[in-house]
């Protein structure tokens, strides 16, 4: 697939089949996504796939802040992807200062450049995800097991594509784009 065509025709994808993804597809697509530019090369995201169908629930009934959408999205996925981020090293000096006037910012910078790699990688594949921002972290690494010294950056619900949504309309290049 095309670049273009493969940023074009990506979709948030909410409904799936029942069909579970090969583990050897989603190491391709972690592979692809370890592509993704990052602060320093620190490649800082990692991916927690959460198959197990009792776990995913559980994640899925007490981690969404009572987003019943979100809920239902990962009840119907067949996994969801838990993204992490290192932290203390994107945006840090090696003394452990911030470099910059964003401090820490720069790990979900990092994390979301690499939750959208992954997204189009899965996409080249013919998978379909949503990007969950809706959840509660503190309530998630009750739940799941986060290793020391990572945070939860973002959910990835993710599987075969059981709807081909439209795409939501987007503004015209005028309004995002200017020159000096
Ligand atoms: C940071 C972020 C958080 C999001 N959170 C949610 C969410 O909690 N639930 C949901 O259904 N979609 C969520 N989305 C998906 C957006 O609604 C979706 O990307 C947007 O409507 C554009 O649609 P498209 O992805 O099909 O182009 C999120 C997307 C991003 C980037």
């Amino acid at each position: 697939m095309e670049a273009l065509e493969c940023i074009k025709t990506r979709r948030s994808i909410r409904q799936f089949t029942d069909e579970k993804i090969p583990h050897a597809v989603m190491e391709e697509i972690v592979s692809a996504a370890a592509y993704a530019p990052s602060w320093k090369n620190t490649q800082i995201s990692r991916y927690i796939v959460v198959e197990d169908v009792d776990k995913k629930s559980e994640l899925a009934r007490n981690c969404v802040m009572g987003f019943e959408k979100n809920t239902e999205t990962i009840e119907g996925a067949a996994a969801l992807v838990v993204v992490t981020m290192v932290k203390n090293r994107s945006g840090f000096e090696r003394d452990g200062s911030y470099s910059t006037s964003k401090e820490d910012r720069w790990e979900m910078f990092d994390a979301g450049i690499a939750t959208q790699t992954f997204c189009l990688a899965a996409h080249t594949q013919g998978i379909g995800s949503v990007i969950l921002g809706i959840f509660d972290e503190k309530k998630i690494a009750e739940t799941i097991e986060i290793p020391e010294g990572q945070q939860v950056a973002a959910l990835i619900a993710i599987g075969y594509p059981a709807q081909s949504p439209e795409a939501p309309k987007r503004k015209e290049t005028e309004v995002l784009l200017s020159y000096i």
